[in-house]
C-alpha cells in the first residue's frame, strides 16, 4: 500500500527537440489537492495527460491509485475523472443528453444515467439550461458541464486541467466549492492552473513547473515565503523626505528598499504584511513624514517565476540562476 495516490518519478516526454517533461517528479498524498502551477508550455497538460493514460511517455514511471500508468491503464482509467483544458462536451447535444451519454459510457444503465444527470444538473446550477444544446452555453456553463461529466461516476482521483480559466469569479467559486466537497468525500485532486490565487485557495501542496521540470514544491505558505511576495509601497508628499523614509523601510522591511525619486515612491518586501504595514505607518508618522499614498501589493506569478528561475516565464530556454527547493516534511 502506498500513501501516495498519484506518484511520478523521473517522467520524461519529448516532442521532437522539445522536452515537454524532463525528470518530472510528483507525490500526491491520498485525499489532498495538489496544484501544478506554471506558465504556458511548462508541461502541465502533458503531465496530466500522461497520468490519465492518454499519452505515452519516454522515461520514468508513474502510478495512480496504486496502479502502474503504463502497464495497468484500464485499472487506472476505472478510477479517475478528467476535465481537460479543452472541453469534451458534445455541442450538438443538450446538457442533459451529454451527461446521460457520459453515464452510459461509464457503464450506468439508462435509468441510473438519467437519475445521475438530473442530480448533477441541479448540483451544477444547470437545470435551467438542461435541455438547450451545449453549443449555446456560455464559457462558464460549458466548464461546469464538462466538470459534471467527469463526475458522473465519482472518481477516486480527479485530474483538472485549468478548470477555471476564463470563468467569472462566481463560477470560479462554484468550481472551487465542488472540488472542496469532493476532497471532503475522500477524493484526491491534481489540478493545473496559471492562477497563483487558485492554487493558494485549493491546493494543500503546489509544484511550480517550468520547462518540464519541478522548480519548487511546497505548501502555499512555504512557496510564498520563498518568493518574498508582499511589498509595501509608499508615495511621500515631499521628495526631500525620501532618504529618511528609505531608512525606515530598511529597518522594518524584509528586503532592500527600491526608491523611485521621480514618483516619490519607495517599496520593499515584507515578511508579515499586517505587522509590516502597521510598523511602517507608525514610523513614518513618528518621523513626521507626510504620506500621499500607501499600499500592500502581492507578488504576481511572474514575479514568483522571476525569483525562482531567474527569468520571466515567457523567455524560452533552460532555467538559469539559483533554484531552491522546499523538501516535503
Ligand atoms: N502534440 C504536441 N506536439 C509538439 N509539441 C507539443 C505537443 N503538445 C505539447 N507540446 C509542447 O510541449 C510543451 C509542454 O506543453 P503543455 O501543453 O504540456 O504545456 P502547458 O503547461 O499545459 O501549457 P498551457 O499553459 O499553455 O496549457 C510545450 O513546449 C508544447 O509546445
Ligand atoms: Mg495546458
Amino acid at each position: 500500500m502506498t500513501a501516495f495516490e498519484v506518484r511520478a518519478e523521473g517522467l520524461g516526454k519529448r516532442y521532437g527537440p522539445t522536452r515537454a517533461l524532463d525528470s518530472f517528479d510528483l507525490a500526491v498524498p491520498t485525499g489532498t489537492v495538489h496544484g501544478l502551477l506554471g506558465p504556458n508550455g511548462a508541461g502541465k497538460t502533458t503531465a496530466v495527460r500522461i497520468l490519465a493514460t492518454l499519452l505515452r511517455f519516454d522515461a520514468g514511471r508513474a502510478t495512480v491509485a496504486g496502479f502502474d500508468v503504463a502497464r495497468q491503464p484500464d485499472e487506472v482509467r476505472a478510477r479517475i475523472g478528467l476535465t481537460g483544458q479543452y472541453a469534451a462536451v458534445d455541442e450538438t447535444l443538450s446538457g442533459r443528453q451529454n451527461l446521460e451519454m457520459f453515464g452510459r459510457l461509464s457503464g450506468l444503465g439508462g435509468r441510473a444515467a438519467r437519475r445521475r444527470a438530473t442530480e448533477l444538473l441541479g448540483q451544477f446550477g444547470l437545470d435551467g439550461a438542461a435541455n438547450r444544446s451545449a453549443g449555446g452555453y456560455s464559457g462558464g456553463m460549458r466548464r461546469r458541464l464538462d466538470l459534471a461529466a467527469s463526475l458522473v461516476r465519482p472518481p477516486r482521483v480527479l485530474f483538472l486541467d485549468e478548470p477555471t480559466t476564463g470563468l467569472d469569479p462566481r463560477s470560479r467559486n462554484q468550481v472551487w466549492d465542488i472540488v472542496r466537497a469532493l476532497v471532503a468525500d475522500g477524493a484526491t485532486v491534481l489540478l493545473t492552473t496559471q492562477y497563483l490565487e487558485e492554487a493558494d485557495q485549493l491546493a494543500d501542496r503546489i509544484s511550480m513547473i517550468d520547462a518540464g521540470r519541478v522548480v519548487a514544491e511546497g505548501t502555499p505558505d512555504e512557496l510564498k515565503s520563498m518568493i518574498d511576495g508582499d511589498r509595501i509601497e509608499v508615495v511621500v508628499r515631499d521628495a526631500a523626505d525620501l532618504p529618511r523614509a528609505e531608512g525606515i523601510f530598511a529597518r522594518i522591511c524584509a528586503g532592500k528598499p527600491e526608491c523611485d525619486p521621480e514618483l516619490r515612491r519607495i517599496s520593499a518586501p515584507v515578511a508579515d504584511r499586517v505587522a509590516g504595514l502597521i510598523g511602517v505607518v507608525q514610523a513614518l508618522r513618528d518621523a513626521g513624514i507626510a504620506v500621499e499614498d500607501i499600499g500592500l501589493r502581492r507578488a504576481t506569478l511572474d514575479e514568483a517565476f522571476l525569483h525562482l528561475t531567474g527569468r520571466r516565464p515567457e523567455e524560452a530556454g533552460e532555467p538559469v540562476g539559483a533554484v531552491r527547493k522546499v523538501v516535503p516534511a
